[in-house]
């Protein structure tokens, strides 16, 4: 289970390819954030995206008014996704970064992560949390989309157990809730998946 994987060079892929051709695309905020924030009342603040690939979700939280940071180790993703947003006029901090090395010095109110934590090798997982969590605010809060171990075959991302979750981020966050749902986006079949709520302890 958790072997090594293969992933997709990054870079090139973001060179290569149209971003609406990619699995995980989905033009609107994921319905599982927008129930969280809703249910949290959290309409204001300082948001990172961090993996934000096509920038969708960076796009769709500053609309909502949220002042909004979006990182990713593909600089031809942040640059294709800044271009975007320029043409909408949305006002976003676009960076290269990556998490494993950050260098973002900035404390949030929350973090969105659809999909980049699942990627990373599972002997940097710790590395992940600690630096995460010291980028967002006492009380602030992480929101984590993942595969599920539900999902079937054992190609691409990592899959993850609600109890995983907690032995992972336990030390460093107050696991709110781990719900069972799916990756909405452009497949037939939609890829199951965690969505974590975890509050900065
Ligand atoms: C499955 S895609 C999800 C993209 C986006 N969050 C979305 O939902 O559309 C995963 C993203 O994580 C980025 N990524 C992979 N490793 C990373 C790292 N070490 N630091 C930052 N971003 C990384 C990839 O470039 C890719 O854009």
């Amino acid at each position: 289970m958790n072997q090594q994987r293969g992933f997709p060079e990054w870079e090139k892929l973001y060179q290569e390819k149209e971003v609406e051709t990619m699995p995980w695309f989905n033009p609107d905020l994921d319905a599982d954030l927008e129930k969280a924030l809703t249910k949290l009342n959290l309409h204001t603040g300082t948001a990172w995206d961090l993996g934000t690939g096509p920038g969708t979700q960076a796009m769709a939280l500053a609309e909502r008014g949220f002042q909004v940071t979006a990182t990713d180790l593909s600089d031809t993703a942040i640059q294709k996704a800044q271009g975007i947003a320029t043409e909408k006029k949305l006002n976003i901090s676009w960076k290269q970064d990556d998490i494993l090395n950050s260098n973002l010095d900035q404390k949030f109110n929350l973090v969105f992560d659809r999909g980049c934590f699942h990627v990373l090798p599972p002997e940097r997982r710790q590395d992940y949390v600690r630096v995460v969590a010291n980028l967002i605010q006492p009380g602030g809060y992480l929101f984590l989309k993942c595969f599920s171990h539900l999902q079937p075959a054992e190609q691409g991302p990592y899959r993850f157990k609600p109890e995983q979750i907690q032995e992972i981020f336990g030390n460093k966050f107050n696991v709110r809730s781990v719900e069972e749902t799916v990756y909405q986006g452009p497949s037939d079949s939609l890829p199951k998946a965690l969505f974590c709520v975890m509050e900065k302890s």
